[in-house]
């Protein structure tokens, strides 16, 4: 077992006598000394080979990321390393045991690297031995262990559920897995452990937790992977405001012990509604203001075509107050704007940029009253750019909850240790699909109405309202999680505002139904996504950058090549024949 790390040492530790084991990061050889730095996972260490050392000639023979075992005193370094931890030090060798040699590498091992990414996870190993990588992947561990002490001393349980599984209702794709044995029938892999964490709780575990592995086959981006992380919790006899208590005090003893941060609690909670209303987003960024604004009124005596037709039908003008931006965006920038906003069906992007003499795409088309109005309502001042979209409700906060994001990158409102949580709270029970026309559960059909709501499962459910809850850090939904029905007759009464027949039912959920007749608890819960909050945690926007080993964009391990064809035999055993 080794003894030491390269970084426990420092200028107190002159004249010890110490064996280190690493990696040659670096070699070179300065008027015969030969100096190699001297690389393990907590760092760098200066090491040096005089000429007149038997073993030189071993060192003229080390390459980059050859392994060696060195033993040597601790000296005073004469010019010393201010960028180093043992920048003071330096080990002069007296045995140097060449442990094992390495071949060329693909791409240097710096933080600095230009390898491209395909690159480095097809060489992930290599990639890994990089200090940035490997510190992300030790907050990702310090950010377990602070949940799993945490949740513990809290008197949870951790307990493994299934990976092989029937479907689990959580609407992503499932991965599905032949079955040998039971021809032509296949297992899924959990999209969540959801079913099982609630048959936990019929089975009287009262607290569960799990750091568990899941697996959706939906597309991919930044912050979405294959198989990701969640830690999942589920509690009995609680209410909401129980399950974001634990939630908020595990983030807060997260946010401590790695970041050594306190979080001002309880954190901020707003309704659905008005995250959307106001940001135009169910998980918005609060690290920076710039909220949504609706100038409708202003408006609806306009004579200009493009505001008065969309009044017309029905729908709204909003805007965005860039403050003291408007001389920072050139036509072109804004024509760059208007093409971003019209990726999200906007159909067009107009502005006023607040001066003496306002300018702008619509300043020849708006009244001087109207503009008396906007300054007033938005208490405009010179300099000011005020961008609007004039659409459906839907279209419209969509398009500006995005921009808004954009604006904020682009000016760079925020700081990259700057933290936003919050609460958003009563999502509808359901939300409206035009591809299949009828209301469809917006989280599972599990979930439980508000009391107040109960009514209106039947009779209302663009009104209804849940007792969902997802905790939003920094624009991202870091977790998710609601009380659950655990009445007999709120249940049926679900499956029937989800226009499910008694057969679908039964092959859906018949064991699961079946399982809270038996004297179900009331119950709730939540999955926190372990990949997302660490990502948060270590300031980055790839989630492959806190994964060890994981999956490009289009779901494939470069290094594994996996997916992968299988032999001829196995298909055969499973009874599976490829259509080409
Ligand atoms: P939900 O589907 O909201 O809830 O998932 C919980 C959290 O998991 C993370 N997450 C992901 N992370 C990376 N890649 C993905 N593909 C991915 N999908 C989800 C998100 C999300 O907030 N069973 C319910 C929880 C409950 O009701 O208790 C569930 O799975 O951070």
């Amino acid at each position: 077992m080794k003894k030491f790390n390269s970084t426990d040492f420092n200028i107190n530790n002159v004249g010890d006598k110490v064996t280190l084991y690493g990696w040659v990061s670096k070699i070179r050889n300065l008027g015969g000394v030969i100096f190699i730095d001297l690389r393990d996972r907590s760092g760098i260490i200066q090491v040096i080979v005089n000429p007149d050392n038997p073993y030189y000639s071993v060192a003229e023979g080390l390459k980059n990321e050859y392994v060696v075992e060195v033993t040597g005193e601790i000296v005073e370094r004469q010019s010393k390393n201010p960028n180093l931890a043992t920048g003071e030090i330096e080990v002069v060798v007296e045995r140097l045991e060449l442990l094992n040699t390495s071949l060329e590498l693909p791409f240097a091992i710096s933080d600095a690297t230009t390898a491209l990414e395909d690159t480095r996870l097809k060489y992930r190993y290599l990639d890994l031995r990089r200090n940035e990588l490997q510190s992300k992947l030790i907050i990702r561990h310090k950010i377990t262990m602070a949940i799993r002490n945490y949740l513990s001393e809290l008197g949870f349980i951790e307990v493994e559920t299934p990976i092989l599984c029937k479907s689990t209702p959580e609407g992503a794709r499932d991965y599905l897995v032949p079955s040998r044995i039971s021809k032509g029938k296949f297992y899924a892999l959990p999209q969540s452990p959801q079913i099982f964490k609630q048959l936990l709780m019929v089975g009287g575990m009262e607290k569960y937790f799990q750091i568990a592995r899941c697996f959706r086959d939906e597309d991919l981006r930044a912050d979405r992977q294959p198989e990701f992380t969640q830690v999942d919790m589920e509690m009995s006899f609680v209410t909401a405001d129980d399950v974001m208590n634990v939630t908020e005090g595990l983030l807060a003893r997260v946010f401590k012990e790695t970041k050594n941060m306190d979080l001002q609690l309880p954190l901020r909670r707003m309704k659905y509604d008005d995250a959307i209303e106001y940001y135009g987003s169910d998980k918005p960024d609060l690290r920076f203001a710039m909220p949504i604004q609706n100038v409708s009124d202003v408006f609806k005596n306009t004579e200009f075509s493009v505001f008065k037709n969309v009044l017309d039908n029905n729908g709204i003008i909003n805007v965005l107050v860039v403050k003291n931006a408007a001389d920072k965006y050139s036509r072109a920038n804004l024509d760059k704007l208007t093409e971003f906003v019209k990726t999200y069906k906007a159909s067009g992007l107009a502005y006023l940029k607040i001066a003496d003499e306002i300018t702008g795409s619509i300043a020849k088309v708006v009244s001087e009253d109207n503009i008396k109005d906007l300054t007033s309502l938005l208490q405009l001042e010179n300099n000011d750019l005020v961008l609007f979209v004039a659409d459906s409700y839907k279209i419209v906060k969509a398009a500006l909850g995005a921009l808004r994001c954009k604006l904020a990158r682009d000016l760079q409102l925020f700081n990259e240790d700057d933290y936003a949580l919050l609460w958003v709270v009563d999502f509808p029970s359901f939300e409206w699909s035009d591809e299949e026309n009828r209301f469809m559960a917006c989280h599972h059909p599990f979930t439980a109405p508000l009391d107040s709501d109960v009514d209106k499962l039947l009779t209302d459910k663009a009104h209804c309202y849940s007792k969902a809850y997802d905790i939003v850090i920094n624009g991202y939904e870091a977790g998710g999680g609601s009380i659950r029905i655990h009445d007999q007759q709120i249940q049926q009464k679900m499956f029937e505002a989800l226009e499910l027949t008694e057969e679908q039912i039964r092959n859906k959920f018949g064991f699961f139904v079946d399982a809270l007749k038996y004297g179900t608890p009331p119950h709730g819960g939540l999955a926190l996504g372990l990949d997302r909050l660490s990502m948060i945690i270590t300031n980055t926007e790839n989630i492959r950058d806190v994964i060890a080993f994981p999956k490009t964009t289009s779901a494939s391990d470069l290094m594994c090549e996996a997916p992968n064809i299988v032999d001829e035999k196995q298909l055969k055993d499973l009874n599976i024949k490829i259509n080409n």
